[in-house]
């Protein structure tokens, strides 16, 4: 109950932080993955998923078969409660791991419009291609 009503404060009142929070971190590099399946549309800046930074720390079956992940830029459905319950990004971004859901900006860091792609288009086609 107090977890259901926390997680509800913390997306609604962090919403607004997250669409004004200055521009200051927009650093999409070669290779980063840009997720913006429903950022956009719910009013906050796109993900930007630094994926080598991940793949190099983690072995790809992490997130491509024990988290659900499927190899596709754009391909995901993931929503924020999910995230917060722990799954997906929120596997480790948890305050244990990694710093947790409430950091808002440091994953919505994309500019308002940018497709969800991989930034450079170096893009994979599939299993076997790597
Ligand atoms: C660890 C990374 C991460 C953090 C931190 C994070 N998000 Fe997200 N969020 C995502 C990802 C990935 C998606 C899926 C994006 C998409 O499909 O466009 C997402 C989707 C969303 C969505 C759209 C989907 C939905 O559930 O409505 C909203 C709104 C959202 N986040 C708000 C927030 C707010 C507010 C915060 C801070 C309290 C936050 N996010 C923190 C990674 C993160
Ligand atoms: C920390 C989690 C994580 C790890 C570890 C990881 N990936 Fe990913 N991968 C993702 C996410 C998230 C996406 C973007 C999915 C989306 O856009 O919906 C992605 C996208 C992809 C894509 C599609 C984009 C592209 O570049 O064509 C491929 C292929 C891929 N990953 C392969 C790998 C391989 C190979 C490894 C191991 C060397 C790996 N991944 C490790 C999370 C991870
Ligand atoms: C398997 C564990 C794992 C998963 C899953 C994961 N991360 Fe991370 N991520 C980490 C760790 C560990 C760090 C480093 C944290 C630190 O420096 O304190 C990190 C760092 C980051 C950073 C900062 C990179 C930098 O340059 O410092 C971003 C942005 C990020 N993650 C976004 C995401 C998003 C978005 C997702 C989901 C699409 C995700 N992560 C899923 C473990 C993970």
């Amino acid at each position: 109950m107090r977890r259901a009503r926390w997680r509800r404060c913390a997306i609604a009142g962090l919403l607004a932080l997250a669409g004004l929070a200055p521009t200051g971190t927009l650093r999409a590099e070669y290779g980063d993955v840009i997720i913006n399946k429903r950022s956009d549309q719910e009013g906050v800046r796109p993900v930007v998923f630094p994926h080598w930074f991940h793949r190099i720390r983690y072995r790809c079956k992490v997130c491509h078969q024990e988290l659900g992940f499927k190899m596709r830029a754009g391909a995901n459905d993931v929503l924020m409660t999910d995230i917060i319950d722990g799954k997906f990004c929120g596997m480790c971004h948890n305050h244990q791991i990694a710093w947790g859901p409430d950091r808002c900006e440091l994953c919505h860091s994309g500019l308002p419009g940018l497709p969800s792609g991989i930034v450079g288009g170096a893009q994979t086609s599939g299993p076997g291609r790597w």
